[in-house]
This record gives C-alpha cells, sequence and structure tokens, in this order.
C-alpha cells in the first residue's frame, strides 16, 4: 500500500515538474491538460481527477471543457493541480506558476503575485512541519493561518486539504487552512493532501456557473435510454473518482451529453464540482502535497 502511494507520488511530482516547465503565453490550457493527463498514463498510473489549471482568482475545480479555446496569457497566476492513482491509491499535489511574458501587470502586482506563490509555499511548508501522528487537526489550520497573515494575506477560508483512501480522494478528514476547533488528531498512516490557498481578497470562494467535473454518487433508473447509456459507461469507467465532461466526448456526442449530463446532474446521480472563484475576484496561489503521517512527523509522496 505504502508502496503504490510512493509509486503515484513518484508520478505526480514528475509530471507536474514538467508541465509547469510548459506553462507560459500562448498556451492552450487544453494542451497543459491533456500533456498532463497523457503522461501520467504514459508513466503506468491512472488518472485520480481531470487536471486541474485554474487562472488568476479562478481558484479550483477549472479543468477544459470539449474545445476549451482558454489561453494562458503573460502574468496569469497559473495554478496546475493533478492527481495519479497506483490500485486506487492517490497521489494529489498543486503548484502555482506566474506566466513569463508580455503582461499588462504593473510591478507592484508581479510582487505581489510572487508573494503569493511564496506564502503558499511557506504555509505548506508550516503545515508539513508541524504533521505528525497525534497532532490535533485544528491545530494545523492556525499555524497555516498565521503563517499566512503574518506575510500579510488571506488563507482562503472555506477550502481545505483533505485525507485520502483507496479510490477515495475525499476520505473521512479535513485539513482547514484557518484555525479551527477540530480536536481530532492524527494517526500513524493517515495520507493527506495539504493545499493552503493564498490570496490578498476576502479569501472566500463561490461557485461559479461552470461545470467540468463530476463525481458518480448513486444509481438510480432513467426513462431515456440515452441518458441510461451514458450512466452506464460513467459507472462502468468512473465508478468512485472524479471525471471530466471532457473525457465522455470520446464516447458520445457533445450534444446529447449535455442534455444527458443535466438530468443526471439533476437528479444527484453525479455530482457536480462548480469551477470555484475568489469571491472578490483576487488573485489566489496554492501549493499541495500529498503526506502520509509518520510518529515523528511525515512523509512527501509528491516531493
Ligand atoms: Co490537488
Amino acid at each position: 500500500m505504502i508502496g503504490s502511494y510512493e509509486k503515484a507520488g513518484k508520478i505526480v511530482s514528475k509530471v507536474r515538474n514538467e508541465a509547469s516547465e510548459l506553462i507560459k503565453d500562448d498556451l492552450a490550457i487544453i494542451d497543459l491538460v491533456e500533456f498532463v493527463e497523457n503522461e501520467i498514463v504514459k508513466e503506468g498510473g491512472g488518472i485520480a481527477f481531470p487536471c486541474n489549471v485554474s487562472v488568476n482568482e479562478i481558484t479550483a475545480h477549472y479543468t477544459s471543457p470539449p474545445n476549451d479555446e482558454n489561453i494562458i496569457k503573460g502574468g496569469d497566476l497559473v495554478k496546475l493541480d493533478l492527481g495519479a492513482e497506483i490500485n486506487g491509491y492517490i497521489a494529489d499535489s498543486a503548484v502555482t506558476v506566474l506566466t513569463k511574458g508580455d503582461n499588462n501587470l504593473t510591478d507592484d502586482e508581479i510582487v505581489k503575485n510572487e508573494d503569493l506563490i511564496e506564502t503558499s509555499a511557506a504555509a505548506l511548508e508550516t503545515a508539513i512541519s508541524v504533521v505528525k501522528a497525534g497532532v490535533e487537526i485544528g491545530y494545523i489550520g492556525r499555524e497555516v493561518e498565521k503563517t499566512i497573515t503574518d506575510l500579510g494575506f488571506s488563507p482562503i477560508r472555506n477550502l481545505a486539504g483533505h485525507s485520502l483512501d483507496q479510490w477515495d480522494l475525499h476520505s473521512g478528514l479535513s485539513i482547514p487552512n484557518v484555525k479551527d476547533n477540530n480536536t481530532e488528531k492524527l494517526k500513524e498512516g493517515d495520507v493527506l493532501a495539504i493545499e493552503p490557498f493564498v490570496t490578498d481578497g476576502v479569501g472566500y470562494v463561490v461557485d461559479t456557473p461552470k461545470v467540468n467535473i463530476f463525481k458518480f454518487l448513486k444509481n438510480r433508473p432513467f426513462r431515456l435510454p440515452y441518458t441510461r447509456k451514458v450512466l452506464s459507461h460513467i459507472k462502468k469507467n468512473y465508478p468512485y473518482l472524479p471525471f471530466s465532461f471532457r473525457w465522455l466526448t470520446d464516447e458520445f456526442s457533445i450534444n446529447r451529453l449535455n442534455t444527458a449530463i443535466k438530468e443526471l446532474s439533476d437528479a444527484m446521480v453525479i455530482y457536480p464540482y462548480h469551477t470555484l472563484r475568489e469571491k472578490s475576484g483576487a488573485c489566489v496561489a496554492q501549493k499541495e502535497h500529498t503526506v502520509v503521517v509518520e510518529k515523528e512527523g511525515c512523509y512527501i509522496t509528491t516531493k
């Protein structure tokens, strides 16, 4: 089991490092997303969730729809969040890159964006330095929040890290980025994705209307044969982990998929992950590693 976590972690860090080198102005987001997903498979992993590329105030849960025309511009703050699995054991990691190239940012804005990136890294480092068996979960959040506010920024209060389990991207525990009252203690062998999000805005995310990522929840009968066909494809291929609308377009036409997915989503047979944006429209930086809790610290699988 630990071997599978390690192997997934190695794949994620290799692909993350290669992909972050590619991030530059004029790169199509869909090319970045497809590079990441293809490389994970080439390296022998399964894709644990659609590759997320969230730019500026878009904070999480954006992956390309089919024929995505969005292009990365100079000065964009690009969050790349990816996951691989081996035998269902998941590695989840994210990094933020400030895109080089022509841009309309002032020197102050460039410095601020670089500081956001550094602060997310410092907050993650703090969290990792306090994680060990027996530590209260609320304490991690307090230390993360303190690191971020000491550096003059705000954590995103309503986004948290999460524990991982086999075929389960969000198992029981939530790892907060702010002080909270959770006195539950970490146990040796817990696997956590820790991901501080840092902003100079109000520090909350809200849903946008866009949904490109879904997850199968529960079965239900449907009257329309096409909806049944889409559902059976989802159950067969993505019974546990999130999938993207884009992946389904290899099998189904976009128009008919739109109808079927809406029906499945309205019936809560699949869960819609709305793209999230910072409420005040401010830029957000994120850094994430997956760690295995040990007696005297933790082991970073995605280093
Ligand atoms: Co992640």
